[in-house]
C-alpha cells in the first residue's frame, strides 16, 4: 500500500514553492510555439476570457499543436495537448504531480490535504496510507446502501417535477446528489440538500472558493489587491464557513460512540500501519474539506455530462437501458455487484469523461533535468500543464472524428488497441484520484436507476455550453422527464 511518490526519493531536497514561470525551467522556450499576437507587458490576452481559460487554451492547442505556451502578465505556462508528450509526462520515474496554479490556489482552503499536498509533505503519505483502505472493494460495498438511499431522494424529487410537468435542473440536482453521497458515506453527515430550494450554504461557499481560486490564475498579481479586494473578503468568509461546518461534523462524531468505520472514523481513529502515526486535528479538518469538495464537484459534472449525451443520443440511451433491464431484471434495487456489470453504461460514462473530463487538466514537474519529446530541455522542477480535454481529442489516439460522442470507443478491444496513457480523467501515477472507484460506482448506479425510471428529453434549442470553475459543468442543462 505504501506508494511514496518517487519525487521524494529522486529529488532529495524539496523543490521551491510558489509560481515558477516557464522561463525559469525551460531553457529553449523558443522551440515551443506561442500565439502570434503577444501584447507587450500583458501577454497572450487577445481573445482570452477570464471565464473560460480552459476553452481558450483548447482553441490555442488546436492552432498551435501538441505543445505550446501562453503568457499572461509575466506568467508563462507550457501546455501539453498531445498524446505522445502526455505519455512521457506520465512516466513516474521522470515526472511527478506539480502543485501549481489552481491547485496551489486551493492551499489556503485545503492546506496539506491529500489533493493539495506537495509531494514532499509527510502528511501526503500518512493520509494516503490511512485513507486508501476506505476505497477498497469492501469499503465500497459498505457505501452502496447509502448511495441507494441518496439516489432514492433524488428520484423522489424528480418524480415531483415530472408530475408537475417541470424540467429538472441537472447540474443543481447532481450536485445535491453527490454532496449528500460523499457526506453521508464518508462522514455520516446529512446536509439535507433535497429538502432545500437553494443550494446548501456549504455548496455556495465551496463554489465561491473554487471560482476565486480560478480567478487568481488569470488576474495579474500586481492588480489582484485592487481587483480582488472584495472577492478576497468573500473568500475569507467562505473559508471560515467551510471550516466551521467541518469542525461541527468532526465534533459531532467525537461526541458520539463512534461511527460505522467510514472515512471520518479512519481519520480520527486509525494510525499508520507501519509508523503508528495519526493525523493531527488540523490535518483532519483539511482532509474533510478536501473530500467533501473533491468527492462531489467532479462526479456531479460527470453525471451531468453523461445525462446530456444520453438525452441527445436516443439510440445510446435505448441500448444502455436495455442493458439495465437485462442485468438488473426486476430487482427492486440493484445489489452492489450488479452495478459494475453495466458495461455499456460504463462506456457511456467513460465517453462523457473523455469529451469533458470534469477535472480538465493536471500539472507535472520534472524530477531531474530532462528533455521532453527529445526536443524540449527542462530543468528539474520545470512543469507543464496537461490539457486532458485535448489529450482526449488527439486524433492519433482517438481517430479522425474525436468530437463525436461514441461509447464504442471503450469496448475492451478498442481500449486494447490504443496506446497507454491516452485516457486520463482521473490523473496519473501516485497522485491520481483516490476516489476513482467511488465516483464510477456512484455514477453508474445513479445513471442505471434514472434510465430505468425515466425517459429523458432535452430542451429543443439546448446547445452544450461549459461553466468553468476549476471543474467543468454543462451550463443551464435542463431535461424533461416522463416516467416509464
Ligand atoms: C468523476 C469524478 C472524479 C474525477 C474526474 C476526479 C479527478 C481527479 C484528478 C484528475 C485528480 C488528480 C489531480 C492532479 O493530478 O492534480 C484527482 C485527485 C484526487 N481525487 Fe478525484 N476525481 C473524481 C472523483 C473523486 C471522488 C469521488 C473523490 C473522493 C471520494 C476524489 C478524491 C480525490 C483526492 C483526495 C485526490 C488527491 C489524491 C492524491 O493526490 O493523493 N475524487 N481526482
Amino acid at each position: 500500500m505504501t506508494t511514496t511518490p518517487q519525487v521524494t526519493q529522486a529529488a532529495g531536497t524539496p523543490l521551491p514553492r510558489g509560481f515558477r514561470s516557464a522561463e525559469q525551467g525551460w531553457p529553449r522556450l523558443d522551440r515551443i510555439p506561442r500565439p502570434s499576437r503577444r501584447v507587450p507587458f500583458i501577454g497572450d490576452v487577445v481573445g482570452a476570457n477570464v471565464r473560460s481559460p480552459l476553452q481558450d487554451s483548447m482553441k490555442l492547442a488546436a492552432e498551435l499543436g501538441p505543445i505550446f505556451r501562453r503568457k499572461g502578465f509575466g506568467k508563462e505556462i507550457v501546455f501539453v495537448a498531445g498524446a505522445d508528450l502526455a505519455a512521457e509526462l506520465a512516466d513516474e520515474s521522470r515526472f511527478a504531480k506539480h502543485v501549481g496554479l489552481g491547485v496551489a490556489n486551493l492551499r489556503p482552503m485545503a492546506g496539506d490535504g491529500l489533493f493539495t499536498a506537495y509531494n514532499h509533505e509527510p502528511n501526503w503519505q500518512l493520509a494516503h496510507d490511512i485513507l486508501a483502505p476506505g476505497f477498497s472493494r469492501d469499503a465500497m460495498a459498505g457505501y452502496h446502501p447509502l448511495m441507494l438511499d441518496v439516489a432514492g431522494q433524488l428520484m423522489a424529487s424528480w418524480d415531483t417535477s415530472e408530475a408537475a410537468g417541470k424540467p429538472v435542473d441537472v447540474p443543481a440536482d447532481m450536485t445535491k446528489l453527490t454532496l449528500e453521497t460523499i457526506s453521508r458515506t464518508g462522514f455520516g453527515h446529512d446536509f439535507g440538500s433535497f429538502e432545500r430550494e437553494r443550494p446548501h450554504p456549504f455548496v455556495t461557499a465551496m463554489v465561491g472558493a473554487l471560482t476565486f481560486a480560478q480567478r487568481r490564475n488569470v488576474v495579474p498579481p500586481l492588480l489582484s489587491s485592487v481587483l480582488l479586494r472584495g472577492a478576497e473578503k468573500r473568500n475569507a468568509a467562505d473559508r471560515a464557513y467551510l471550516n466551521h461546518t467541518v469542525d461541527e461534523v468532526v465534533a459531532a462524531r467525537r461526541a458520539s460512540d463512534g461511527g460505522p468505520g467510514d472515512l471520518l472514523d479512519r481519520m480520527l481513529e486509525v494510525s499508520h500501519p507501519e509508523t503508528g502515526e495519526r493525523l493531527s486535528p488540523e490535518n483532519i479538518r483539511r482532509q474533510v474539506i478536501t473530500f467533501l469538495v473533491a468527492g462531489h464537484e467532479t462526479t456531479s459534472g460527470a453525471l451531468s455530462f453523461a445525462l446530456h449525451y444520453l438525452a441527445q443520443h436516443p439510440e445510446v440511451l435505448a441500448k444502455a437501458r436495455d442493458e439495465v433491464d437485462r442485468v438488473w431484471g426486476d430487482a427492486d434495487v440493484p445489489a452492489y455487484e450488479q452495478v459494475a456489470k453495466l458495461r455499456y453504461l460504463r462506456r457511456v460514462l467513460d465517453e462523457s469523461l473523455r469529451l469533458w473530463p470534469t477535472a480538465p487538466a493536471f500539472a507535472r514537474e520534472a524530477l531531474a533535468d530532462t528533455t521532453l519529446g527529445g526536443t524540449h530541455p527542462m530543468r528539474r522542477g520545470a512543469w507543464a500543464l496537461v490539457l486532458t480535454t485535448m489529450l482526449h481529442r488527439d486524433t492519433a489516439a482517438w481517430g479522425e472524428d474525436p468530437e463525436s460522442f461514441d461509447p464504442e470507443r471503450f469496448t475492451p478491444q478498442a481500449v486494447r488497441a490504443r496506446p497507454a496513457h491516452v485516457f486520463k480523467p482521473f490523473g496519473t501515477g501516485a497522485r491520481a484520484c483516490i476516489g476513482r472507484q467511488f465516483a464510477l460506482h456512484e455514477a453508474t448506479l445513479v445513471l442505471g436507476l434514472l434510465l430505468r425510471r425515466y425517459d429523458l428529453r432535452p430542451e429543443p434549442d439546448y446547445r452544450l455550453a461549459i461553466t468553468e470553475r476549476l471543474t467543468l459543468m454543462p451550463r443551464g442543462l435542463r431535461l424533461h422527464l416522463t416516467r416509464r
